[in-house]
């Protein structure tokens, strides 16, 4: 496992992705457990898996595939991650957040990112799309930040803001194309947990009570890189299932990738509606 990564390193992957496709991609993808789907909308692609790709890391977790989809999207060039890498399957902060890293070396400015993610908001049910209008970072701030360890000043300073980490202005253009096609959708705060284990009815009362609307077990760290890149972010979760604040239900990673089949759909027009209009 490597806890950092120099951007000797960083560039080297970069490179091995650039001397396999054609493309200049400008707007990175990451897609979550159950909407890998949204992929297959993107014309003329190269597919890179990651078992080819130098220091990548691969997904073990069913609902999941494991490569790149680079190509055209609403006339945006695009390079998708379809299937992420999670920090509870055992990979350091760095390697699951090294696709950011080498995206923003290849030139991608804006990144698109989502999650399934369970409801803590008792307004919200399965198949909704949340925007993530700010995070809470619960994994990085017990001490697992991504950007722990010596700062590559290339991307930025030591110290970044955090102050508006999702784009205003990206939240609001993906609402307007989510309310022209009659898409509901809410605006929340997202708390990262490292998983892999569902939280308790306890766990899910205090994250209610610090200003949670709905949990997950990724993006945050890739949001921090990204922020500390400079990279413009929209953060969009889809809503899998209801958090058990009662216990008097259970939840399953099968209810997850159910709803991905609801939500993918969504998804896909909101983010094909977005990319069209920037
Ligand atoms: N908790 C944590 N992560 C999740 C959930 C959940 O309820 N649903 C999908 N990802």
């Amino acid at each position: 496992m490597k806890e950092y990564f120099t951007l000797a390193e960083i560039d080297e992957v970069a490179q091995s992705i650039r001397n396999l496709t054609k493309y200049q991609p400008k707007v990175g993808l990451i897609l979550g457990s159950g909407l890998g789907d949204l992929a297959n909308s993107i014309e003329d692609p190269d597919f890179i898996s990651y078992n080819n790709i130098p220091y990548w890391p691969t997904s073990t977790v069913h609902g999941h595939s494991g490569r790149l989809v680079i190509g055209k999207l609403e006339g945006q060039t695009v390079i998708t991650m379809q299937g992420r890498a999670h920090y509870y399957e055992g990979y350091s902060m760095a390697e699951v957040t090294l696709p950011v890293r080498v995206m923003q070396r290849l030139g991608v400015e804006l990144l698109v990112v989502t999650n399934a993610a369970g409801a803590i908001n008792p307004e919200y049910v399965p198949g909704d799309v949340m925007f993530l209008s700010d995070h809470i970072a619960m994994i990085a701030m017990t001490g697992n930040n991504p950007l722990r360890g010596p700062n590559l000043d290339e991307f930025g300073p030591r110290f970044p803001d955090m102050s508006q980490a999702y784009d205003r202005i990206l939240i609001e253009k993906a609402k307007k194309v989510a309310d022209k096609n009659n898409i509901q959708t809410f605006s929340g705060v997202y708390v990262s947990l490292s998983g892999p284990s569902f939280e308790s009815p306890a766990d899910l009362r205090f994250l209610r009570a610090i200003g949670a609307d709905a949990v997950g077990m990724s993006t945050v760290p890739e949001v921090i890189i990204a922020r500390h890149g400079g990279l413009r972010v929209l953060g969009i979760s889809g809503i899998s299932n209801k958090a058990n604040l009662d216990g008097t239900t259970i939840t399953t990673h099968d209810e997850v990738l159910e709803a991905g089949k609801v939500l993918v759909p969504r998804l896909t027009t909101i983010v094909r509606g977005l990319l069209s209009e920037i």
